[in-house]
């Protein structure tokens, strides 16, 4: 696990777009795994500036989110389909018939989530899978006891997620109890897995993640499996690392030396 520690999380958001910025001009046509969700908003911004600023192409780029709420459709405004259009990719220009997300709509959540892995096969696997984390250490939307080897497949939602995810809802009553994700087994597929944390009420779950055992209670810490996995963190996120210092030693100020080694 690559772990890089940036004072503000303004910069740790910078150093993922340009993460990105610098995957897509090497490889046009890579095929991006992408993430909803606050943290991403920043990086989204900035992401469309960097593309803008160095040219990139975009046109032949192919994108699948993480997941989707399950019973909402996808023109509702708190459809991650609508939050991916409005925040990245309509005002980068990626043609909307080269992103997928799942149907939140889809009367068979079974069919769906297979169908969705067999999309991703398809296009060759994902090149790079942009990640955020749950207080509860979820990824996508595997809670908690999520098998580590999980496939795409429909997930009832825990209390505390429904509780962070309420803000973009009426109240309690309509945010939704369902969602459709990738599973634990299909984010670890991708080539490389690029997680963003920021703040400090992500603290515990980052430490869990990074130096706490393996196990389905943290499922963000099968990225420990992952060999290359890179976790861009704030200094407040990172507070409570035991091995800090070590971190810091080996990416001083989260500067990446050697950028192809986890
Ligand atoms: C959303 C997703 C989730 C979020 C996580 C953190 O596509 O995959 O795992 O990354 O819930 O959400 P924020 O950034 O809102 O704290």
């Amino acid at each position: 696990m690559k772990v890089l520690i940036h004072n503000s999380a303004e910069l740790a958001q910078q150093s993922v777009a340009d993460i990105l910025v610098h995957r897509i001009i090497a490889r046009p046509t890579s095929v991006i795994g992408l993430a909803t969700g606050g943290t991403m908003e920043a990086v989204y911004d900035k992401l469309i500036a960097a593309l803008s600023d160095r040219n990139a192409p975009v046109d032949d780029l192919v994108t699948f989110n993480l997941d989707e709420y399950w019973g909402l459709p996808p023109g509702h405004p708190a459809s991650y389909r609508s939050y991916m259009n409005a925040r990245l990719f309509d005002p980068a220009g990626i043609p909307q018939v080269r992103t997928n997300l799942p149907d939140g709509d889809a009367t068979d959540p079974i069919v769906e989530s297979n169908a969705y892995e067999q999309k991703i096969k398809d296009a060759g696997g994902i090149d790079i899978q942009l990640l955020g984390i749950g207080q509860n250490g979820h990824i996508g939307f595997n809670e908690p006891t999520s098998s580590l080897a999980s496939r795409t497949r429909l997930k009832t939602l825990t209390e505390s997620t429904r509780k962070a995810n309420q803000q973009y809802f009426d109240g309690a009553e309509t945010t939704p109890k369902y969602a459709i994700t990738m599973g634990i087994g299909t984010i670890l597929d991708a080539e490389e897995c690029l997680l963003l944390a920021t703040g400090a009420s992500k603290a515990e779950a980052v430490f869990k993640m990074i130096e706490g055992p393996l196990g389905a209670h943290c499922p963000a810490s099968a990225l420990q499996l992952h060999p290359r996995a890179t976790i861009v963190l704030d200094a407040a996120a990172a507070s409570t690392l035991q091995l800090l210092e070590y971190y810091q030693y080996v990416h001083p100020n989260g500067l990446d030396k050697h950028p192809s080694h986890a």
